[in-house]
């Protein structure tokens, strides 16, 4: 049986226009005014609704072993707020730590997830070590359709490598046609910082970002931008933070290195006094890089706009109360991270498009669209075309609500935007044109998500 979708008002990365769409199977068949469908077909009035290609969060962590303990997502629990919140593809981090196999951890991922999403998920692999046979095991990796990398400039002794270990990972992404996506900061100065904030007795949530201040990142983003254009490889900077780091990528870009921006939720909406909060409240607000003086929010905003920043992920990484407290004595133990997974595509849509300046065509860009592109998606994902995915969010710019840890789907006992009021929500949401959200609420099934396997020829960084 077909589904129509009618009277919707439909936005794409360039397109804003009225239309109905017919679905047949996992497929958008038709588009257009007064379409003639089968009698048995389904029908979904979109009146007051827009319609939009379903969007993609490219940095999300489910699984993810980290300072001790455990991201508490399940694939279930993820996937669940992915969709609710209107997101139908997700780009999971695959992160084996430097001391595991990559292969044997490409594996646990991948088993973490398949016939348990309800969306379309695929990786980032995580080189955390460069050696000989995790070259060959990387270039196994890629040929399974998991064509892109991740490297961290950080976290130094874990996930970390060396300024030696990423030449390599670039030369081999460059000879594969592989996205290389990173996490830029200065590993040595970020410990040296730790270690005498915490020899002198700064040991709270407020000292984290001290010790990586924005320069840190600079450096970081810098370097990685340097080692592309010695290599001639793709790049892609994960979780933009500041002023300086997005100076630093747009005068590599500005002399032509393969480089793309994303920025994530955190960093338009919260600031460093959120991790000044009292006892507990401070330890909710610690995630790398850390939030940053509010002056960087009207930059990542214009740069947003201007698509300097390419994209807008979350860097999704759920640790509970009880997690944070494990850093209650020295911030360098809090866990990273801040979820975000299931808001993200209302508070931009909200700050951004509602009571902000943010196009409506550059959200979805930033949202969907530019990611798809980025990564081997596009136009099968990212777009409302004849073709396409059937993965559409019809959007509700009428509701009204506030977000609350009480009423999220993500497993986790806090939420780091409590309170805040949002403008508009997804009421139906399909992925490959099974109705996997409606009225707001998940109605659909697990098992439903597919493992998105790419190809490296149709990665378009840059
Ligand atoms: O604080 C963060 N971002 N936690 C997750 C790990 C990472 O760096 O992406
Ligand atoms: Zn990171
Ligand atoms: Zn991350």
């Amino acid at each position: 049986m077909g589904l129509l979708i009618r009277n919707g008002e439909i936005v794409t990365s360039e397109d804003r226009y009225f239309a109905d769409i017919y679905v047949e199977d996992e497929t958008i068949t038709k588009i257009g005014k007064g379409l003639t469908v089968p009698d048995d077909t389904e029908v979904i009035d979109a009146t007051g609704k827009l319609i939009f290609p379903g969007f993609i969060d490219p940095h999300v962590h489910i699984h993810l072993p980290f300072m001790g303990t455990f991201a508490k997502d399940t694939y279930k629990t993820a996937s669940t707020a992915a969709l609710v919140g209107g997101t139908t593809t997700l780009i999971e981090m695959c992160c084996p730590s430097r001391g595991e196999d990559a292969m044997e951890g490409y594996n646990v991922w991948k088993a973490k997830a398949e016939g348990l999403s309800a969306c379309d998920y695929t990786f980032h692999m995580a080189v955390t070590r460069f050696d000989e046979k995790t070259e060959a095991q990387l270039r196994e990796i890629v040929a399974d359709g998991t064509t892109s990398f991740k490297i961290f400039l950080s976290y130094k002794n874990f996930f970390g490598v060396d300024d030696g270990e990423m030449y390599q990972t670039l030369k081999l992404a460059r000879e594969l046609g592989v996205v290389v996506t990173a996490h830029c900061e200065n590993a040595e100065l970020v410990s040296r910082l730790q270690q005498e904030l915490i020899a002198a007795g700064k040991t709270g949530p407020e000292w984290h970002e001290p010790s990586r201040p924005e320069v840190v990142e600079a450096e970081g983003t810098t370097r990685f931008a340097t080692f592309l254009e010695t290599t001639g490889a793709t790049g892609y900077v994960v979780h933009l933070s500041c002023a300086p780091a997005l100076k630093a990528a747009l005068d590599a870009k500005a002399r032509g290195v393969k480089l793309s921006v994303e920025s994530v939720l955190p960093h338009f909406l919260l600031d460093r006094t959120y991790a000044e909060r009292e006892g507990v409240e401070g330890l909710k607000y610690v995630m790398s890089p850390p939030l940053r003086d509010k002056s960087n929010q009207g930059v990542l905003w214009g740069a947003l706009e201007a698509g300097e920043v390419d994209t807008v992920g979350t860097d999704h990484c759920p640790f509970d109360l009880e997690q944070k407290l494990l850093g209650k004595d020295a911030f360098t133990l809090i866990p990273n991270g801040i979820p975000g997974l299931e808001d993200r595509v209302n508070l931009m849509y909200t700050y951004g498009v509602s009571r902000g300046t943010l196009s409506l065509n550059r959200f979805v860009d930033a949202l969907s669209t530019k990611a798809a592109k980025l990564f081997g998606l596009y136009p099968r994902k990212g777009e409302i075309a004849v073709g396409s995915d059937a993965d559409l969010v019809l959007y509700d710019p009428a509701y009204r609500g506030t977000i609350s840890a009480t009423t999220q789907h993500m497993n986790c006992d806090y939420s780091g935007f409590e309170g805040v009021a949002i403008d508009g929500r997804p009421a139906v949401v399909t992925v490959r044109g099974q109705v996997q959200v409606r009225d707001g609420a998940f109605v659909g099934k697990y098992g439903r998500g597919e493992f998105l396997r790419r190809t490296p020829e149709a990665s378009d960084a840059g």
